[in-house]
């Protein structure tokens, strides 16, 4: 395993953020984790990364015990981690060439290995006409780049990035990330990467971990998740309809809705257009839902649909 996490706990004051954390990334893996705001997805890498120690749990890399919130602590520079930070934090004084080559030279490197190895990873991520600029000078999509290349740089055998693509041009994003993921897998690093957003982390993992109340709540491949999401939090956020009906709790995706006949009713609220489809909002019961139909449904206030595939939960 290139990453385990066995039981992590976290607080910051009184506010416990991380609560029996568990996680194992594989060798070469691109991990996923998917959380919604303020749920400790940064606090998690922090902890992986060394710059922030656990209150309990161990702490493993390549199988080595490099945290155990007591005695043993390897700090961040000898961890062999490589880290895209949520801002990139990039050095604003110095330029792309010798934000890249920081980590080498923190790690005294002789000069032309340094000039090597820059030249190298900037030439892997199309960066090398602008190491002479500083980030001030560079476009997001460049700084960005520099942020992976400086993470890259090492050679390391973990990679850690939070949310590296969320100040990405949304025109872009979908060819950068693709890009990036693909160099990441050739050079064989193994990835833990944290979003927020469903999408991206679904296009990206071989696995993904949805973290909730801080910990992961289900683990799996992208479409095992998204099939058989294990409860009604992860059916939410894996974009599920929730209708509480009868004392049962009932899940379906919008996409799994068909108007027309069905045992479902419930009153159109609204519709949009979203290109191969439209998205109508109704209110069943008390709760408002989201179907996508092919046709445009007359707005006569009542609608009536079925449910291709519909999931039940225990309630609450
Ligand atoms: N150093 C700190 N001191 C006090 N509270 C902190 C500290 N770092 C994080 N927190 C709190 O811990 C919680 C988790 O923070 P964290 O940054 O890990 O969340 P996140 O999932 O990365 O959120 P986002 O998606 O907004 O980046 C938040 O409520 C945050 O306010
Ligand atoms: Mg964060």
């Amino acid at each position: 395993m290139a990453v385990v996490l066995r039981n992590v706990e976290k607080s910051f004051g009184r506010l416990r953020v991380l609560n029996g954390l568990e996680l194992e990334v594989g060798k070469g893996e691109y991990f996923v984790v998917l959380g919604p705001s303020g749920e400790g997805k940064s606090t998690s890498l922090n902890i992986i990364a060394g710059i922030l120690r656990p209150d309990r749990g161990e702490v493993y890399l390549g199988g080595a015990l490099v945290d155990d919130s007591g005695g043993v602590y390897v700090p961040p520079e000898r961890r062999n981690v490589g880290y895209v930070f949520q801002s990139y934090a990039l050095y604003p004084h110095m330029t792309a060439f010798d934000n890249i080559a920081f980590p080498l030279k923190m790690a005294k490197r002789p000069r032309e290995e340094i000039n090597r190895a820059v030249l190298e990873v900037a030439q892997l991520l199309g960066i090398r006409e602008v190491l002479n600029k500083k980030p001030a000078q560079l476009s997001g999509g460049q700084r960005q780049r520099v942020a992976v290349a400086r993470a890259l740089v090492k050679r390391p055998r973990v990679l850690l990035m939070d949310e590296p693509y969320s100040n990405i041009d949304p025109l872009l994003r979908e060819s950068v990330r693709a890009e990036i993921r693909r160099i990441i897998k050739d050079l064989g690093i193994a990835t833990v990467m944290v979003t927020h957003d469903r999408e991206e982390a679904m296009a990206l993992a071989d696995r993904l971990g949805v973290l909730r109340r801080g910990r992961l709540l289900q683990v799996g491949t992208p479409q095992e998740v998204l099939q058989k999401p294990c409860c009604p939090d992860v059916a939410v956020f894996m974009g599920y309809n929730l209708v509480p009906i009868d004392g049962r709790l009932l899940a379906f995706r919008p996409e799994d809705a068909e108007l027309g006949a069905g045992d479902f009713v419930g009153e159109l609220i609204d519709v949009e257009f979203r290109g191969r489809w439209w998205a109508v909002v109704a209110r069943v019961g008390g709760s408002l839902v989201k179907l996508y139909t092919a046709e445009k449904p007359s707005i006569d206030g009542k609608i009536r649909f079925g449910v291709r595939r519909l999931l039940e939960y225990a309630a609450e």
